[in-house]
């Protein structure tokens, strides 16, 4: 795992843009697997920037998210569909038909996941999955106590989560946050031929320190990604702030990025 300490968010963010974009230059047909939330919408942004400058296009590009809440309609203003449509894909030169949510209207939530996963595969699997990190260290929607092998399927999210999602969505309601997902397993994510999460803010930087220096365990599931060999953590100061060895991943980070 290469951890690249950032000063600010911005800085960040735009360093991610950096690999995804060099990544769709180099495979203009290539597949993405993308999150939501309040973390990937700066990186988001400068993606953007890129297509308005003709540097990258996103036609051929195929895309599939990592999760959806159960029971909302992909119109709704809290699913995971609109916020993909409004803070991604409107703003870019890709084609709806090649970008996928999971279905969280569909009557059977077991079909659904399957038959993604085998998308997936068809497509030739996802070259580079971009990830947030839960406060509790969740990767998509696998909380703590969810197997590092799981596939694609129904969840349930924390107390925690909810709290989280109320706080920055759904009007800060808790009422409101829908208990239940569909979400990629770690197995799915894992599987992803490079992985580029990112981390942003002190409320971070517990789910940070388990995730790189904690022991592999499905208590925090992003800690799966220790086994992954091309798996880059981009985060700012804050995030990073309880790790060990942050001076060493840093100049690491330097000199590979670099080299
Ligand atoms: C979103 C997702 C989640 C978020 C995580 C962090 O598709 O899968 O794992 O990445 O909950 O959310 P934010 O970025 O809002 O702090």
């Amino acid at each position: 795992m290469e951890i690249v300490i950032c000063k600010s968010k911005e800085e960040a963010s735009r360093k991610a843009a950096d690999m995804i974009a060099a990544l769709v230059k180099k495979n203009p047909k290539c597949v993405l697997g993308l999150a939501t939330g309040s973390t990937p919408v700066a990186m988001y942004s400068e993606l953007a920037k890129d297509v308005k400058a003709k540097k990258i296009s996103f036609k051929q590009v195929k895309t599939w998210n990592l999760d959806e809440y159960y029971g909302l309609a992909p119109t709704h203003d809290q699913s995971y569909r609109y916020f993909m449509n409004e803070n991604l894909f409107k703003k870019i030169d890709i084609q709806l038909k090649n970008t996928h949510v999971l279905n969280g209207l569909a009557k059977n939530p077991e079909k659904e996941c399957k038959s993604y996963e085998a998308a997936i595969k068809r497509a030739g699997g996802i070259d580079l999955q971009v990830l947030g990190i839960g406060s509790d260290g969740h990767i998509a929607f696998n909380e703590p106590g969810t197997s590092l092998k799981s596939r694609t399927s129904m969840v349930h999210l924390t107390p925690s989560t909810i709290k989280d999602n109320a706080r920055l969505f759904f009007g800060g309601n808790m009422d409101e946050v829908p208990k239940s997902a569909l979400s990629m397993g770690v197995g799915t994510i894992c599987e992803a031929k490079k992985i580029v999460l990112l981390a942003f803010g002190a409320g971070k930087a517990d789910a940070v320190k388990g995730m790189v220096e904690g022991g592999m365990s499905q208590f925090c599931t992003a800690s799966a990604l220790q086994a992954h060999n091309d798996a880059w953590v981009f985060c700012d100061e804050a995030a990073a702030s309880k790790l060990k060895l942050k001076e060493y991943y840093a100049w690491r980070s330097e000199t590979v990025l670099k080299g």
